[in-house]
């Protein structure tokens, strides 16, 4: 049979080259995760500070209890959208259960927290409206907006200054304005200034929109990024994800509930996607349950991220994600592979998913680690910045 098999091959191959010539081809590693924040990656055993699984909720034994429950009484997967016959009971509970958290009217769960982004924001936005994004935000809030059509502003990094100069000269220009932020960044682990933003936004008649995959869990007494200020900054959109702390898969969006009959209606990453599995709504349920019977889990990763600060001589940290630039790619990925031959699982990220130049080792601490890991991880990384002359 005649294909374009050829053609199409010659054009991956030309784009592969670019990534192979910039240190950044990415291939993917076969990952046995089990308890504890334990791996094994190519042999060796490794313990991971590499996963976002923050509270260890992704091996807990009632959550897979709880998991496999699910999918005896509803199926291994939902089998139809929730619009068709994918609605089971079990995603009422979670919906009810994680507005209640975020203090909004409602929740809708989606899919995943990227299809999350990308069919909350082209709901709120189109080709008159402008969204301005942060510049280190996550690629699907990124993704959204491109979908969106509207006018895109990337304004600088935590800086309000700069978003307020752009709302200035832009605003009344446009219909509507969405300003999307994550509340704890994913790669260098701070903290978004919600109530300077939440100020701005109101000042400029613009919606806040919050990313709280980082946060749940973790920041504001498990509650999230919002509710690590007092008093808590409500943004008017608050999504997240489930597939961190909580150990699970899915995404969410909380709010009035006036957004969320019209998510339900226009967000086609919701419409037109089958429901979320049953055994995922079941473990995010029994997480939620796990940390709001167990208050003191959720403080521990922040707490070993500040031990490892205090050691390796770094700012204190604000979330259990912290980072440690090198900037070369090939360097990051020595030191990396270096922390494994010493029984450490710490990923290099490079650009694109972080700006050129600032290649790091992403370090994310969980409530299954043990002191004396944190010690010996912190002991690693000085040598390393020593041996690279990093200061
Ligand atoms: C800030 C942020 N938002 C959204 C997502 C996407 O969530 P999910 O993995 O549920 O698609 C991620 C995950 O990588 C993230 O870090």
């Amino acid at each position: 049979m005649k294909t374009n098999q050829n053609s199409l091959d010659i054009f991956c191959a030309e784009k592969i080259n670019t990534l192979e010539k910039g240190a950044s081809f990415r291939t993917l590693k076969t990952t046995h995760r089990v308890a504890d924040a334990k791996s094994r990656q190519a042999g060796k055993s490794l313990i991971s500070f590499s996963c976002n699984d923050y509270l260890g909720l992704s091996h807990h034994p009632t959550i897979l209890e709880k998991a496999n429950e699910a999918a005896r009484l509803y199926g291994a997967g939902a089998a139809a959208s929730r619009l068709i016959t994918g609605n089971y009971p079990l995603l009422e509970n979670l919906e009810k259960k994680l507005a209640k958290l975020k203090n909004t009217q409602a929740c809708l769960v989606f899919g995943s927290g990227f299809l999350a982004n990308i069919g909350l924001i082209p709901s709120l936005a189109g080709a008159d409206d402008l969204i301005l994004v942060d510049e280190l935000a996550h690629a699907c809030l990124n993704s959204g907006a491109r979908l969106s059509g509207a006018k895109i502003i990337r304004f600088k990094h935590n800086d309000c200054d700069d978003l307020e100069n752009h709302l200035k000269a832009q605003r009344p220009s446009f219909s509507k304005c969405l300003i999307l932020t994550d509340t704890v960044f994913s790669m260098d682990g701070d903290l978004a200034p919600l109530p300077t933003l939440r100020d701005v936004a109101n000042r400029h008649n613009s919606w806040l929109i919050t990313d709280d995959a980082h946060g749940i869990g973790v920041v504001g007494a498990g509650r999230g990024g919002g509710f690590a200020f007092d008093p808590p900054i409500e943004a008017d959109v608050q999504m997240g994800t489930l597939s961190k702390a909580l150990g699970s898969y899915g995404g969410y969006v909380c709010g009035s509930q006036k957004l969320i009959d019209l998510l339900v209606n226009r967000a086609r990453s919701f419409v037109y996607s089958t429901g979320l599995p049953p055994m995922s709504t079941a473990a995010a349920l029994t997480a939620l349950e796990i940390i709001e019977q167990d208050p003191t889990l959720v403080d521990k990763p922040l707490a070993y991220a500040k031990r490892f600060c205090e050691r390796v001589g770094l700012p204190a940290p604000q979330s259990p994600i912290v980072p440690v630039i090198f900037g070369d790619n090939d360097t990051v990925m020595a030191v990396s592979e270096k922390l494994a031959d010493d029984g450490f699982l710490v990923s290099a990220i490079r650009p694109p998913t972080v700006p050129e130049n600032t290649a790091r080792l992403r370090i994310a601490f969980n409530a299954c680690h043990k002191s004396s890991d944190i010690d010996r991880l912190a002991d690693l990384v000085c040598e390393a910045k020593k041996e690279y002359g990093i200061e």
